[in-house]
């Protein structure tokens, strides 16, 4: 597969740059020259109530190597997740900052441990592949509703509709409010993009309440009557004799909303795109006699829909011979290291046999992704959906990409069969 054209020195951290295409020319550059590089922050507008204005980060280190995101992500006492958050925009206020704080993906040892605990305590595996059947049926329906059109949206009909309606029935909501958690993560995680958030601080905030004030009635209906779903045994699950609190059981459904949602959108996205432009790629999938798992690992890798995690560092240290210092950011690019030729041969390729495949796409280290099982599950389900139909599939115009420089997100890509 051809790099991506971007001008060599695209600016990695505006969020601009994405709605291009991941800039890979210059994540290969940094991997060769600078693996640990200092990335300046652009100024970026916001709005609020109070009016517009700059807000521009100090700028931070990006680690682009795999060994590198390794080395980082298994030191979570060097590299904190609690310290500023795990996402690259930095709180704009201490309270912002405490807010954060009590999403599991924002936390270190040993809060993180023990929410994390009651978390997978009925997240499980086992849990994930009761859900089997039901995904395996909304992927077939999804497919079928759309066979029955001559022209569709593969985002906005397909690829965002399957996680929607699974997070549904593992949230156990009507089906008719999927379009609530849509809309609350476009703005959340769209918020650099003019269409969804819009730099919108009053949007994101506006977003949160409505977001936890319909989880916290969940949480009150389902400790009075629970139900067989995962969401009533997280209301209710218990660790060392503690349950969440319900300002924990908001943030972490939120998390799912937000986590369940927008990648496997945008995984499931940008592999029907590379489908449909690389006939030898389709006829290889066609033709594959492999298990699908194998090809869903290959598609996660290269497609990386979260392109990087923040940290930050506790202390002095050194990251692949560069000297870091207590406080600063330090950025790990994914995206980067999923294409690192020195543990990926022929890294922009995609090589639908490529066995063993240590990608980095759900991260690695205390925070692995929960959601990695489902991810993996939904995305077979309609890649094996699909394939019958796959050689009618043309696209009639071009993405639309997300301006966003943490997920590889795109926000419409519309198709017809031929
Ligand atoms: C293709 C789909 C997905 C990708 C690429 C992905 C990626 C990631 C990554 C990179 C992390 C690590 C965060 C960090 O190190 O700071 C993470 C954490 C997490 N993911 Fe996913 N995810 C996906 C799907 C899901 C799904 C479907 C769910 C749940 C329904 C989910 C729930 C979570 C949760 C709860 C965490 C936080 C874990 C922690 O902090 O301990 N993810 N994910």
């Amino acid at each position: 597969m051809p790099v991506t054209r971007t001008t060599p020195t695209a600016d990695i951290a505006h969020p601009a740059t994405y709605a291009l295409g991941v800039p890979h020319a210059e994540f290969e550059r940094r991997r060769r020259e600078e693996p640990v590089g200092w990335v300046p922050e652009p100024a970026l507008w916001r709005h609020s109530s109070a009016g517009r204005m700059q807000q521009q980060g100090p700028g931070f280190w990006a680690v682009t190597t795999h060994d590198a995101v390794m080395e980082v992500s298994r030191q979570p006492q060097v590299f904190s997740s609690a310290l500023r958050g795990a996402f690259l925009h930095d709180p704009r206020t201490p309270a912002d900052l405490d807010f954060m704080r009590q999403l599991l993906v924002n936390m270190d040892a040993p809060q993180h441990v023990r929410i994390r605990r009651i978390v997978s305590s009925v997240f499980t595996p086992r849990a994930v592949r009761a859900l089997a059947d039901t995904v395996t049926r909304h992927a077939q329906d999804l497919v079928e509703a759309v066979r029955q059109r001559d022209n569709f949206d593969a985002v906005t009909d397909l690829a965002a509709e399957l996680p929607l309606l699974v997070l549904a029935d593992l949230l156990g909501l009507p089906h008719g409010d999927r379009h609530l958690l849509y809309r609350w993560s476009n703005n959340l995680v769209g918020f650099d993009d003019p269409e969804y958030g819009g730099g919108d601080v009053e949007v994101y905030r506006q977003t949160f309440a409505e977001a936890f004030q319909y989880a916290l009635a969940v949480a009150v209906r389902r400790r009075a009557a629970p139900r067989d779903d995962l969401i009533s045994l997280l209301a209710t699950a218990e660790v060392d004799g503690r349950r969440l609190t319900d300002r924990e059981f908001c943030q972490f459904w939120l998390l799912l909303v937000v986590a369940g949602n927008e990648t496997t959108r945008h995984l499931i996205s940008n592999s029907l795109h590379l489908l449909l432009h690389d006939e030898q790629l389709r006829g290889r999938w066609l033709g594959s006699p492999l298990p699908t798992a194998t090809a869903v690992d290959e598609f996660l890798r290269v497609v990386t829909p979260i392109m990087q995690f923040r940290r930050t560092a506790t202390q002095d240290t050194t990251l692949a011979g560069t000297r870091i210092a207590e406080g600063d950011k330090v950025v790990m690019f994914y995206v980067s290291a999923n294409r690192d030729a020195a543990v990926f041969a022929d890294p922009h390729r995609v090589d639908l046999e490529r066995a063993p495949n240590p990608h980095l796409s759900f991260g690695v280290g205390p925070h692995f992704c929960l959601g990695a099982h489902l991810a993996r599950m939904e995305m077979a389900a309609l890649l094996d959906a699909i394939a019958p139909h796959l050689p009618r599939l043309a696209a009639t115009g071009p993405v639309v990409r997300l301006e966003s420089n943490f997920v590889n997100g795109i926000k419409s890509m519309p198709v017809g069969w031929t």
